[in-house]
């Protein structure tokens, strides 16, 4: 096959920052998607629905003409020890709204402001539940006595598994899922948790961070894992399962601040998001569940309409650029300088 015509994609999980990277990164995701969920860690963070209203006319003014009336961003919240119940009313009547996210505190870039104790939150998600409105949760214990590698293990059975059993109607999102605990968690699970799968996971193995140095540029949160646990999120994109959807968490972050003592996390890939996919459904064999994946799944979780255009993805290899411009910086994008086998051409 050279030629793969699917149903316009989403992006489930998204960074986008603010002024000028922000401009700088959002026409790479608006030619490839329909809309994008729009994470909130922004500093400071986007904690109200003021701030979300606020940061969606930037991000719709900042849009590229031609892409300007096509590409719908979806906010979501930055949820905190003191969100108010009021807040959460409120973004499930502002419609522009999607979900409130959780970040455990120190868990991630620009995380300091989160969730220092999930009880805190109880009335507020209480009203989420009650609200019908999502739970994104970025899911790892910052203990640091537990190894980085097992963080979302242990946050599955310490705080994940709990909170279905306390909100049973609660829509929760198990964001960048990267091991085979949290694939099977949300497979078995009779709770209405769904899970997004980034590009990076399901190319790359821990193996990247060291390949003949340190690899600063495969370094993000949660942390690339071993062989088997790639093999099991690649099973789970490419089976069908509609509780498994497009996220890329594309997060950019300049060169300087990634080459450094104390790299930021984070991994580009919105520059060619729904090409890294493909080459990754392709080699299980399975690019006819791309669409599915990268088209459906996330819509119906969201319950919002699936898109009705299509996009067309060829089978072509180019070379991906060196870097690109980023508010007077450097931006280095997964597979810098590498040859990608796809590309989307209409
Ligand atoms: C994200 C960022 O840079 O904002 N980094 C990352 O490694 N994924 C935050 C996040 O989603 O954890
Ligand atoms: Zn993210």
């Amino acid at each position: 096959m050279t030629n793969l015509t699917i149903t316009r994609p989403d992006d489930w999980h998204l960074h986008l920052r603010d002024g000028e990277q922000m401009r700088a990164v959002l026409p790479h995701t608006a030619k490839q998607f329909a809309r994008a969920i729009v994470m909130p860690n922004l500093r400071p963070p986007i904690v109200s629905v003021d701030q979300a209203l606020a940061y969606r006319q930037r991000i719709l003014a900042a849009l590229p003409v031609a892409l300007g009336s096509r590409f719908k961003p979806l906010m979501t919240l930055y949820l905190t020890d003191n969100t108010p119940v009021a807040e959460i009313i409120r973004a499930k009547e502002s419609g522009v709204v999607h979900a409130v996210k959780l970040y455990p505190a120190g868990a991630t870039t620009n995380s300091d402001a989160g969730v220092t104790d999930i009880i805190k939150c109880n009335a507020v998600l209480e009203a989420m539940e009650a609200q019908d409105l999502p739970l994104l949760v970025h899911g790892e214990v910052t203990d640091s006595d537990v190894d980085v590698f097992d963080r979302e293990k242990v946050f599955i059975d310490r705080v994940l598994s709990p909170l279905t059993q306390r909100f049973p109607r609660l829509r929760i999102v198990f964001e960048h899922v990267t091991t085979h605990e949290a694939v099977q968690f949300v497979d078995e699970s009779s709770h209405p948790i769904a899970a997004t799968i980034t590009a990076h996971h399901l190319l790359l193995n821990r193996n990247a961070i060291f390949q003949g140095g340190i690899r600063p540029h495969h370094y993000c949160l949660p942390v690339l894992k071993r062989e088997i646990h790639r093999l099991a999120l690649l099973n789970a994109a490419t089976s069908g399962s509609p509780k498994f959807f497009l996220g890329t968490d594309s997060a950019p972050h300049s060169l300087s601040s990634k080459e450094n003592a104390c790299g930021c996390a984070g991994i580009f890939t919105a520059h060619a998001a729904i090409e890294f996919y493909a080459v990754a459904f392709e080699q299980a064999g399975a690019l006819d569940r791309l669409e599915s994946f990268a088209s459906f799944h996330g819509a119906d979780f969201y319950r919002l309409p699936r898109n009705q255009e299509t996009i067309t993805l060829q089978k072509k290899q180019w070379i991906v650029p060196q870097y690109f411009e980023f508010a007077g910086e450097r931006l280095i994008p997964l597979y810098a300088g590498e040859n990608l086998a796809w590309r989307m051409v209409l």
